[in-house]
């Protein structure tokens, strides 16, 4: 005689998932009050004021030496103004107490990885040091991130085996595991081939999209600035020119505008001795 089947074991208990995505926190606005900054004599920034809203993609192009990354540090609270004030929803960046109130993160132009240690070390190193986590949450969050950026085989790798793109992507990881309310990047698609300029493009706007992380980007890649910018401002000579949207910067006609983003070829009058004569 047949019997029925037994009935078949109880599944397991659903174990917790390891990899939790980061907490949703409120994206944070920044503004910016007659900053000057000054190196001795040099005057680099002067009298800049303008607000960046939470959640915003906000792009600060330039011509180089403008003054580009030495906002952004001063944005960072790495370094401090010599006249007018930063304030991240309403805090100074550069006292230390404010970074118990949210969580900025700067992706460095050269990426400023450590040599020495792993892809994974380097990510892990920072949260270790500031005790951001415990040891099995830092590696969740480390593992996390390279998810994110595809780079789940480059872990073991040291950065001397990577490719510029992937060095880029590192840099992003490894500002990714500080889970940052305001992400700042410094000049993320320089030296980079097209395609991985583009990639990196499509990665900031899914990293704004999926975290509401505020970004702040410092480039002069146009693509970048006119297809995934909310505001793009304008720097030169450490003064703030324009403050536009993408359609807005095309309709601008100042000429050292124009010039600066559709830089014109001309054999017949070639700028290197336009420049010899100043
Ligand atoms: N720590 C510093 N000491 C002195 N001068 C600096 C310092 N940092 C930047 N500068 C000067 O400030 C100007 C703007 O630099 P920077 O912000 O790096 O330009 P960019 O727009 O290319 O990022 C440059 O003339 C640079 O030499
Ligand atoms: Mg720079």
């Amino acid at each position: 005689m047949q019997t029925d089947p037994p009935p078949p074991p109880p599944k397991p208990a659903q174990t917790p998932a390891t990899h939790a995505p980061p907490a949703r926190h409120q994206p944070v606005g920044v503004e910016i009050a007659g900053l000057t900054k000054s190196f001795g004599p040099q005057t680099v920034l002067t009298g800049i004021t303008l607000s960046i809203r939470p959640g915003e993609i906000f792009t600060i192009m330039g011509p180089s030496g403008s003054g580009k990354s030495v906002l952004l540090r001063q944005i960072a609270g790495l370094d401090l103004p010599t006249a007018g004030t930063i304030r991240i929803n309403g805090l100074d960046p550069a006292r230390p107490a404010t970074r118990d109130h949210f969580a900025l993160a700067l992706v460095f132009q050269a990426g400023a990885l450590f040599n020495s240690l792993t892809v994974f070390d380097n990510l892990a190193l920072h949260p270790l040091e500031h005790r951001l986590d415990n040891r099995a949450g830092i590696r969740a969050r480390v593992l996390r991130a390279l998810k994110i950026l595809s780079l789940e085989n480059a872990a073991r790798k040291y950065p001397s085996e990577l490719s510029g793109g992937m060095k880029k992507r590192v840099a992003i990881a490894r500002a990714l595991v500080m889970e940052p309310q305001i992400l700042l990047y410094d000049e993320p698609t320089s030296e980079l081939d097209p395609v991985m300029a583009a990639t990196i493009t499509e990665i900031i706007a899914t990293l704004r999209q999926e975290y509401q992380v505020t970004s702040i980007v410092v480039s002069h890649d146009r693509d970048l600035a006119l297809t995934i910018s909310d505001r793009v401002a304008i720097l030169m000579r450490g003064e703030l020119r324009a403050l536009e949207t993408p359609g807005g910067l095309r309709a601008l006609t100042d000429p050292e505008i124009t010039d600066f983003l559709n830089p014109k070829i001309d054999l017949a009058q070639p700028r290197y001795q336009k420049m010899e004569a100043l």
